[in-house]
């Protein structure tokens, strides 16, 4: 994820925005840079690679009482030189960082190079400071004002003037941003980590609010210039906590993070008549004339790779094959005309999946790549990418990801549905529920004192069972693998009809079963198999939506999902599984971020 570091004051600028970043490393990013006031000019640095690179660039740290500096996460270009923050308007005169999606940017863009504005980079930001120094009349607060009016997406920005040396100006929507408070000194930071060893006194800036710091003194406004009282926050989390946003471990802040990453994922994925469009991301040419999908992916990711093939089978009817890449590699696949491969990976680094790919395009066969990662070789290699923007995923058990990667699968299968005639009226309602999961996954989430308890009793089991039909049976599969994954008790997933042709003669006295049953159409069939494994002793925990609480009633015990489409469930009903494996986890007294023998990448076969 990027970030902004800020600092306006009598101190050295440069030492202290570079410290600012370094805290912030933890976070993932691919190129850094910062932009200082030196006499009347604006010196920009910036590096491809590690904080270390811009250091080395950089040198002896020239003296500067205002600068910005930034660890970029790349969305939009490559990571690159270019490509790196902070980026200037045409005459230099102005500097800006910024985290988020600007989502009309190639509007934006087309009007700007009209106008007799010159891009340098690929990116979304560098319009940002073109639309500043186009409304730029010596009030660098007026012209952000203004520039802010014509921006959508998400953004935390902040921005510097040569010609205002003693200002240094922030907003946010939707996309972190604190201001640190020091003696003679200002600090703007998209992270409390950055500037923690410095002060515990921070304000936190709210949606629409933009911030004037000078070394003396923050104004905070809204975006109507209104001025808005804020209280000071003081930060008592210790650094490494605070790393984590207050929680305890990396897996527990990404579950959280999930409907955010929804929003964002969603983020320009809707057209204006309200259903999905997906004309802007590049990747429409490849989903025209479709007649057979393979998708490819390992592990969580094909477990994503699972709902895709339910949803386009069933919205765009083509057939659709979902494979582990380390065996699809292997198998010598009848390949046909007009087939397109979706791999799936959020490192876009996993060797199988690449290795996948690259037998796609021996035999001509073009392939789109989902993942979060710019610049990936998954994304270098790939005929097109649709990025996830789960942002940088540090737990090794994957979360955030995985729901990013299975709202992408959705939007999929409504752009391939799009041709057909009869499935327009199904389109349009489910991409307007398609806006409500941000929303339901946050109702979710507030079930984890529940689920937590849960954890707590049955820590001690040995072996556990997930159980589902149709799409619930693909969110089974990812229940037990978070499970085994970072608590270590045995986890099998299985359809829920299977259980009688063999591993029923498992199911024991106290042995929990995790029951998803969110398919109202299959829901009696469901119930026979949790008769099944109730007459056996099992202890049988759902994972219902409210309306189906009632046909669970015989469940020991019940997990509320809210009233949620059916065909959506996955979204929500994987939520209390990862909390589960994470709690189980945390009594069990495992490493959760790092669980043992595994690696985030799998880059070896
Ligand atoms: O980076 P990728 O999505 O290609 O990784 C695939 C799997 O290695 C990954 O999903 C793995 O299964 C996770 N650790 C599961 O939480």
């Amino acid at each position: 994820m990027c970030g902004i570091m800020g600092y306006i004051g009598s101190g050295n600028a440069v030492p202290l925005i570079l410290d600012g970043l370094a805290r912030l490393e933890y976070r993932g990013y691919d190129s850094a840079g910062i932009a200082i006031l030196q006499g009347n000019e604006i010196q920009v640095r910036k590096k491809e690679g590690r904080l270390s690179g811009l250091i080395e660039a950089i040198g002896q740290p020239p003296a500067a009482d205002l600068g910005i500096g930034h660890t970029r996460w790349a969305t939009h270009g490559i990571p690159s030189d270019r490509n790196a923050h902070p980026h200037q308007s045409c005459d230099e005169r102005i500097a800006l960082v910024h985290n988020g999606i600007l989502e009309n940017y190639m509007a934006l863009k087309k009007e700007l190079c009209e106008e007799g504005h010159r891009f340098k980079s690929e990116t979304d930001t560098e319009v940002i400071v073109h639309l500043i120094e186009k409304y730029y009349q010596d009030d660098l607060e007026a012209a952000v004002r203004e520039a802010l009016t014509h921006m959508q997406g998400s953004y935390a920005i902040a921005v510097i003037s040569r010609d205002e040396p003693q200002k240094l100006i922030a907003a946010k929507k939707d996309s972190p941003l604190i201001i640190g408070l020091g003696e003679g000194e200002n600090y703007v930071a998209s992270d409390i980590p950055a500037i923690l060893h410095k002060t515990d006194q921070v304000y936190i800036l709210q949606d629409e609010e933009l911030a004037v710091l000078t070394a003396d003194r923050v104004a905070i406004t809204d975006f109507s210039s209104a001025p808005v009282e804020r209280e000071i926050f003081k930060v008592t989390w210790d650094p490494v906590s605070a790393e984590k946003g207050g929680y305890e471990h990396f897996m527990l802040k990404e579950i959280h993070e999930q409907p955010r990453v929804l929003t964002e994922t969603l983020r320009g994925m809707i057209g204006e008549d309200g259903s999905v469009d997906m004309s802007g991301s590049g990747a429409e040419h490849l989903l025209r004339e479709v007649k057979k999908i393979y998708i490819v992916a390992c592990g969580t990711a094909y477990h994503a790779g699972l709902i895709g093939r339910y949803a386009i089978e069933k919205l765009a009817r083509i057939p659709v094959e979902a494979d582990i890449a380390s065996e699809f590699r292997y198998r010598d696949v009848l390949w046909q005309p007009q087939t397109l491969m979706i791999v799936i990976s959020q490192s876009g680094e996993t060797a199988d999946t690449l290795a996948a790919l690259r037998e796609a395009h021996r035999h001509g066969v073009p392939v789109l790549a989902v993942t979060n990662v710019v610049g990936s070789s998954v994304a270098r290699e790939a005929d097109a990418v649709i990025y996830t923007h789960a942002g940088p995923e540090i737990a090794v058990a994957s979360t955030k990801a995985y729901i990013s990667q299975i709202l992408v699968m959705y939007l999929l299968a409504l752009q391939l549905a799009r041709p057909r005639p009869e499935a327009g009226d199904g389109i349009r309602r489910l991409s307007a529920e398609l806006l409500k999961l941000p929303a339901q996954v946050e109702a979710v989430l507030k079930q984890e004192a529940q689920v937590k308890a849960l954890a707590q009793k049955y820590q001690d089991v040995q072996s556990t069972f997930f159980l589902g039909r149709g799409l619930d049976f693909a969110v089974a599969m990812e229940g037990a693998l978070k499970l085994k994954e970072i608590s270590y008790v045995h986890a099998e997933a299985y359809a829920a009809g299977e259980l009688k042709h063999g591993p029923l003669a498992l199911i024991d006295h106290g042995v929990p079963v995790l029951a998803l049953i969110t398919q109202s159409h299959l829901v009696d069939k469901s119930i026979s198999n949790i008769k099944e494994v109730k007459a056996r002793g099992a202890v049988v925990i759902a994972i219902c939506p409210g309306n189906l609480a009632g046909a669970c009633a015989e469940c020991d015990e019940q997990i509320l999902l809210p009233d949620i489409d059916d065909f959506l469930s996955p979204l929500a009903a994987v939520v209390p599984l990862q909390l589960f494996a994470y709690y189980m986890a945390v009594f069990r007294q495992a490493d959760v971020d790092k669980p043992k023998n595994l690696a985030k990448s799998v880059t070896v076969e």
